[in-house]
């Protein structure tokens, strides 16, 4: 029987525009590695991946009952592996039997989960990365901001309220705070990329000087 594919409207709806911006950084060589960071239904990693047949993309979750649908969604695209459950507070030594070493990836992506999860969870993701990517290496983030402790329109302010209404560890993140956690990693702010419905695609790239 065919497993199930989950459908996320919101990544029906976004899914091009941020397959545009990754059209702009994804390079043309061979052997590229693109790992990412709670994959959700799986609907981008499927989206993306025939695009690029260069690069090979390793979906992952932290929900378990959601590798079901990646896989599903990533049946057919000899560029996508399984789908490996990922904690991403957990360092990455821990993550899938240590399939990943240090400085060996070009692309770590991740959507909408910064503002959906606790504060950890954003911490664990600049420190992996930082210790991931190969130098120059790009991290991909995706999702509504704050900016300056501002947040715009009202429909954002809105949404905040709502996920700490939820989970007062949840919340949209300060692109200020995120710069400085970034720098701690030896990871820079280079784009920042307005996108449909007031949300942001944020390039991040690891500086060359981490070894
Ligand atoms: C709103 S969903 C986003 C899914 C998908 N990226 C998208 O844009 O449709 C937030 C995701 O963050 C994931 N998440 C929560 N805690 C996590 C953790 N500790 N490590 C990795 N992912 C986590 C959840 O499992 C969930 O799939």
């Amino acid at each position: 029987m065919a497993a199930k594919k989950l459908i996320y409207p919101a990544a029906d709806r976004n899914k091009d525009p941020i397959l545009s911006v990754l059209k702009r950084y994804i390079q043309r060589g061979t052997d590229q590695t693109f790992l990412e960071i709670s994959s959700g239904s799986g609907q981008h990693v499927a989206h993306f991946a025939p695009h690029f047949p260069q690069v090979t993309f390793y979906p992952s979750e932290y929900e378990p009952r959601l590798l079901e649908s990646i896989a599903a969604h990533a049946h057919g695209y000899s560029n996508i592996k399984d789908p490996i459950r990922i904690d991403v507070t957990a360092n990455y030594r821990l993550w899938g039997n240590s399939i990943f070493k240090p400085n060996s990836l070009e692309y770590i992506y991740n959507a909408n989960m910064m503002h959906i999860s606790p504060y950890q969870c954003t911490i664990g993701l600049f420190s992996n990365a930082g210790q991931l990517l190969k130098p120059n290496g790009l991290l991909i983030t995706y999702g509504p901001y704050a900016f300056d402790g501002q947040i715009t329109p009202q429909s954002n302010v809105n949404f905040d309220k709502s996920l700490r209404s939820q989970d007062p560890s949840w919340g949209l993140r300060d692109v200020r705070d995120l710069k400085k956690l970034a720098e701690e990693n030896d990871i820079k702010l280079i784009e920042i990329v307005d996108m449909p419905a007031n949300n942001k695609t944020l390039i991040w790239r690891k500086s060359i000087s981490k070894n």
